[in-house]
Order: C-alpha cells, then sequence, then structure tokens
C-alpha cells in the first residue's frame, strides 16, 4: 500500500497510477530509477498474487486477506456483532468485515453493499473513501478527544473484536520506531479492555524487533488466549506480524 490518494509514478517511458496501492494502469518499462519508489517493490507488488487478487474481488488493498486468513483460521468475525477498525484507511479491513456482517442469504451472502447485520465503526488518522455501512471517524488514535469521539461512537456497547493495523510513519531509528509501535498497540490493548466483551477479541499488527516481547507479555497478561500470527499475504520479507487476544482476563476491564 502506498499512502492515500493517487501516486502517478514516471519508470522511464512507463507509467504506474496507484490509488491506494491498487494499481490501475502498469506499463513497466523501468528505464530510468524512481526516486520515490523502490523499483524491486515495484516489481514486487505488480506480480503479487494477493494484489491480483485484491483487484479481481474488489479489495482496495491486498491487507483484507491478511484479516480473512486471521479470520477464517480463528473464527472471529460473525453477523450481528460490533467491530471496531483501527488504522482502517484505505478500508480493505472494513471491506472485510462488512462483507462479513452481511446476512447470508440464498446466494450466499458476502455483499459488498445492501443490509449489513452488526455495526462497523473505523478510524483512521487519514481520510478514507465511504465503506457503504461502516461508520468512519478521522483523527489520531493517540489524541483523547479523538479516543473521546471514538468511544461516543460505540455509544457504551461492547466490542466483539477490535481490530488495528495501525502503522506509524517509520524513521528507520529502531529505537524511536519501536516505542512508536509499541504505544500504538499499548493504546489498542487499554482501548480493548475498556471496550471488549469478556469474551471478545482484539487483533493487533506488530513488528518483529525489539519491542516485540514486551508486547507479547502484555497481550499475555490482559488476555485469556493469545496467538502470534503470520499470514500468508504477508511478505515473508517484512517483520510484520500479528498478535490476536481472545478473552480478557477477568478483573482488567477499565
Ligand atoms: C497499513 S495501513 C491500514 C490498512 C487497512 N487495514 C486496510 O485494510 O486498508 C495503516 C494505517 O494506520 C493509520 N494510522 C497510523 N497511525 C495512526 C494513528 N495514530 N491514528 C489513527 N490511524 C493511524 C495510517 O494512517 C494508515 O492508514
Amino acid at each position: 500500500m502506498v499512502g492515500f490518494g493517487t501516486v502517478n509514478l514516471a519508470l522511464g517511458r512507463g507509467k504506474l497510477n496507484l490509488r491506494h496501492g491498487r494499481i490501475i494502469k502498469a506499463k513497466m518499462k523501468t528505464k530510468t530509477k524512481s526516486k520515490k519508489v523502490n523499483k524491486a517493490w515495484l516489481n514486487d507488488h505488480v506480480n503479487d498474487p494477493y494484489v491480483k487478487l485484491a483487484q479481481k474481488e474488489g479489495y482496495r488493498a491486498r491487507a483484507a486477506f491478511k484479516l480473512k486468513e486471521i479470520d477464517e483460521t480463528l473464527g472471529l468475525i460473525k453477523p450481528g456483532q460490533l467491530i471496531v477498525d483501527l488504522g482502517s484507511t484505505p478500508g480493505a479491513w472494513s471491506q472485510y468485515v462488512r462483507r462479513k456482517l452481511s446476512p447470508k442469504t440464498a446466494t450466499g451472502g458476502g455483499a459488498a453493499a445492501g443490509e449489513l447485520n452488526g455495526c462497523i465503526i473505523a478510524l483512521d488518522i487519514l481520510p478514507m473513501e465511504p465503506v457503504e455501512g461502516v461508520t468512519f471517524l478521522q483523527g489520531d488514535f493517540r489524541e483523547p478527544e479523538v479516543l473521546a469521539r471514538l468511544e461516543s461512537a460505540v455509544a457504551g456497547r461492547l466490542a466483539d473484536v477490535v481490530v488495528s493495523d495501525m502503522a506509524p510513519n517509520l524513521s528507520g531509528i529502531e529505537s524511536a520506531d519501536a516505542a512508536r509501535i509499541a504505544h500504538l498497540v499499548e493504546l489498542a490493548v487499554e482501548f480493548a479492555k475498556a471496550h471488549l466483551k469478556p469474551e471478545g477479541s482484539l487483533v493487533v499488527k506488530l513488528f518483529h524487533g525489539s519491542g516485540y516481547d514486551d508486547l507479547v507479555r502484555l497481550f499475555r497478561s490482559t488476555f485469556r488466549v493469545v496467538k502470534p500470527f503470520k499470514p500468508k499475504a504477508s511478505r515473508d520479507k517484512s517483520s510484520e506480524t500479528f498478535l490476536v487476544g481472545m478473552g480478557v482476563k477477568p478483573g482488567l476491564e477499565s
């Protein structure tokens, strides 16, 4: 995924147009080096089976297949639930959840539009194009005012599942980046403690490296069951991974 909005890259005489990481038009005549985007990454992206699948199935980003695999393995998301999607832009996880909450019909259900059995609240620091049936709030999850807006959207209900794909802008300075990542995960855990049903689940993205073990310890002290998860759609060379916490330990609700 490459940020929000549309990015046009001139690669030699070819042109690549990326919108939320979706390839709209690609002619890979790469004569000159792009200063902005690594050519190897682009090549991987263009040939990535999950990118192609995302286009075919109408997802805004290949990230949809990470949540899909986690969900299909652990059976987290079901019709009728309240789901909170943190770090939702461009919206692929929201799209996946929305389809999962659409009522089953004789023709199979899983519709991207129409009736929705459940509630989805999504939040991101960046804008997000609407996903039908999804309530979107724009703001920085670290800000108390944004948390208060999210809490008023939740309106006293308890969530069944909180998912967080939030990823900070990385500086390349390992200790600073680890602290930023840890902070977002810790805030997601705090939110889950206050707003998840006792049997609810939290899915977070994090990265192997410094700080990882502390976050696993935090999850183990918060949830009855903790499962580390590296979905197939998460690139092997990426240190990205996911933690799933299921069932908040009694007495921890804040
Ligand atoms: C990998 S993207 C999420 C992709 C999304 N799950 C999807 O399927 O389309 C990470 C998102 O986290 C958001 N983010 C990072 N820090 C944030 C913060 N402090 N508050 C809210 N969103 C944040 C970024 O703006 C970015 O859109």
